[in-house]
């Protein structure tokens, strides 16, 4: 006698933001795939979207709180997210319900090292001031004075936050004759310092930064933590740059700071509350102000893709491994 043979069932995921081609191929491989290709994050319809996932890949702007994890359908096995940080994601929420979330490490750490290079050349020089000028008419003559920036040699960079992306950042400053100082919960192996000067306090570390520039993660103990009081503690013509969190400056301080001339630069990828950012923003005379595009190149996208899919298919029963950012949930 023979059984009817069923098509076994493919399991289905839901992507929450258009991903690369190349994610959407290796994603195939494993998953019925469908894709919220809206323009606006998926917001509170996320729990009706994903009624019958599997598994979920969701977007840095989205927000997973306590509530949003709640209401999601019981068949979702897997969470990842297409992004290193994890902070728009309620983690103990997730824990507790057995959820695991994949998120993607290593794989972006040069382009945003790269991307924070830019950012301190373009402080340093005022680049994206000198394009302003150049588009506007304003560039009448050469003249030795005009729009002068200042040299990266022989310049303080102070790192806070030495992970893989701030030690990243380190290797490349340094061949441009920067001085590395840093501040990290933990101080660095000698070799992984390799001669940058450790700062027991972010307010010390401050004090000896011509340029600060910020790749924290923004746990609860670091929000805000460039505040006024950080800000004062900077060296006088001292330039802010930020490719971690916009939760880690408390802004309203920051936009006092620069009215009180405290900075001759801010250039930053990321906001609070981005992408709706606060205006204010677009009025500082002197900033490098970029769309979070830290990670935004086609090998580094699909490579976050690739890695948070496998990470998905893992707990689908697919031969895939992935990283995640609550292994508990996997040992249990
Ligand atoms: C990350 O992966 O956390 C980058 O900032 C992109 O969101």
């Amino acid at each position: 006698m023979t059984t009817p043979s069923h098509p076994r069932q493919r399991p289905r995921l839901l992507i929450t933001g258009v991903p690369t081609d190349e994610t959407i191929a290796h994603a195939t491989r494993w998953f019925d795939v469908e894709i919220w290709r809206e323009p606006q994050p998926i917001g509170a319809q996320l729990a009706e979207a994903a009624a019958g996932m599997d598994a979920l890949l969701v977007m840095p702007d989205d927000r997973l709180d306590a509530k949003a994890i709640d209401a999601l359908p019981r068949t979702v096995r897997g969470l990842a997210t297409h992004s290193v940080g994890t902070e728009h994601i309620d983690l103990s929420a997730a824990t507790a319900r057995g959820l695991p979330v994949f998120h993607t490490p290593d794989v972006l750490t040069d382009a945003v090292a790269d991307l924070a290079m830019l950012l301190i050349i373009s402080a340093a020089r005022d680049a994206s001031g000198a394009e302003r000028a150049l588009r506007a008419g304003r560039w009448t003559r050469w003249t030795p004075t005009s729009m002068m920036g200042r040299s990266l040699q022989g310049m303080r960079l102070g790192i806070l936050g030495m992970g893989r992306i701030g030690t990243a950042i380190a290797a490349r400053a340094r061949p441009f004759g920067m001085v590395i100082h840093y501040h990290n919960r933990r101080r660095l192996e000698p070799q992984r310092e390799a001669g940058a000067i450790h700062h027991a306090s972010c307010h010390d570390l401050a004090r000896h930064s011509d340029v600060l520039c910020l790749c924290a993660p923004a746990t609860p103990e670091l929000r805000g933590v460039v505040d006024a009081t950080l800000l004062d503690a900077l060296p006088d013509a001292a330039m802010l740059v930020n490719v971690g969190r916009g939760d880690l400056i408390d802004e309203h301080a920051l936009f006092a700071a620069v009215r009180r001339g405290r900075l001759t630069h801010v250039a930053t990828d990321v906001y609070l509350g981005e992408p709706a950012i606060d205006p204010r923003w677009l009025e500082l005379p002197r900033a490098t102000l970029l769309p979070h595009i830290g990670s935004a190149t086609r090998e580094v996208r699909s490579a976050m893709g690739r890695m948070a899919v496998d990470g998905l298919a893992s707990v689908c029963g697919a031969p895939a491994a992935g990283r995640c950012a609550n292994p508990e949930v996997l040992s249990r």
